[in-house]
């Protein structure tokens, strides 16, 4: 896609990957509606970047509702590129877990994507133009004691773009999947820094398999991907070939299915 004034909706800009790819596509002339909690951050970096500040709490289902005609709204504009970035990890055993912590998180890692695609979607077929950009992870297919609700969200986030491509075969709206190792923000600050996962990180580095990536050049990459229709970004190289053997079922199934189209 072409992105010089195209509309994106961004959501989690407030730090992090987030924050990153919002200059980026900033740098590449698009308009930015950012969605985060952090009203101070989010303020400064829509004024940074010329774009519009959107604070909502994707955890509660009433500010999910009617977000992207809100930003539409504020924007006038229709949204182009739907980034789906929002992230949240509560680290510790299932066993211990609070009810409202494994709500929050699914809520947040997963229903919020799959709500705001649902919305974003109608408008981006019958304009016969969009991008969908979700935020996976590593995790989706790498288990990670104490990221219960984080990684299985993201497994199915995965997932659910694999059966969103086949949905959306033969129109003009593209995907992409991001499915990052450690990218060096807070939200990787808070699993090194767990003390429940130190055994885990111990045995990782005993093994010399940790490498993190950096998010300024995360970013770049997932803009390079929406500009270039890049289906899959994945980081860092060394981690590529075990996202491999998760999405080999995924392209056989496309493979076979190729030329169907299921809107008839
Ligand atoms: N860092 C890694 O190692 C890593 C690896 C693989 C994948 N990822 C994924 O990359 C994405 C970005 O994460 P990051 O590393 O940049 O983490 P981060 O620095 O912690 O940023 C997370 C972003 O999500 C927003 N967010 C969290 N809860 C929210 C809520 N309830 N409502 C609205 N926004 C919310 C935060 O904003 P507020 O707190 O202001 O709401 C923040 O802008 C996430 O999807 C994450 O799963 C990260």
């Amino acid at each position: 896609m072409d992105l010089r004034d195209a509309r994106v909706l961004l959501t989690g800009a407030s730090r992090g990957l987030g924050a990153a790819m919002a200059r980026e596509f900033a740098a590449r002339g698009s308009h930015l509606v950012l969605v985060a909690r952090s009203q101070g951050p989010l303020r400064a970096l829509a004024d940074e970047v010329g774009g519009t500040a959107l604070v909502a709490d994707l955890a509660e289902p009433h500010q999910r509702d009617g977000l992207v005609a809100r930003a539409e709204a504020a924007d006038g504009r229709p949204v182009d590129v739907l980034v789906n970035n929002a992230g949240l990890v509560e680290v510790g055993p299932l066993a211990e877990a609070s009810a409202e912590s494994l709500a929050r998180q699914l809520a947040v890692d997963l229903a919020a994507p799959a709500e705001l695609i649902r919305q974003a979607l109608p408008g981006m077929l019958a304009r016969g133009r969009g991008h969908l950009v979700t935020v996976s992870s590593l995790q989706s297919t790498t288990p990670t004691p104490g990221c219960t609700a984080y990684g299985a969200s993201k497994a199915a986030l995965s997932q659910l773009q694999a059966i969103l491509r086949l949905e959306l075969a033969g129109t003009p709206v593209r995907t992409t999947l991001v499915s990052p190792g450690p990218v060096a923000t807070d939200l990787w600050d808070d699993l090194e820094g767990s003390s429940y996962l130190q055994p885990f990180f111990r045995r990782l580095r005993r093994l010399g398999v940790v490498a993190t990536v950096d998010p300024v050049d995360l970013a770049r990459s997932v803009v390079d991907a929406v500009e270039r229709d890049r289906r899959h970004v994945r980081a860092p190289r060394r981690a590529a070939g075990l996202l491999w053997f998760n999405e080999a079922p995924r392209r056989l199934v496309e493979l076979a299915l190729r030329g169907v189209r299921f809107d008839e």
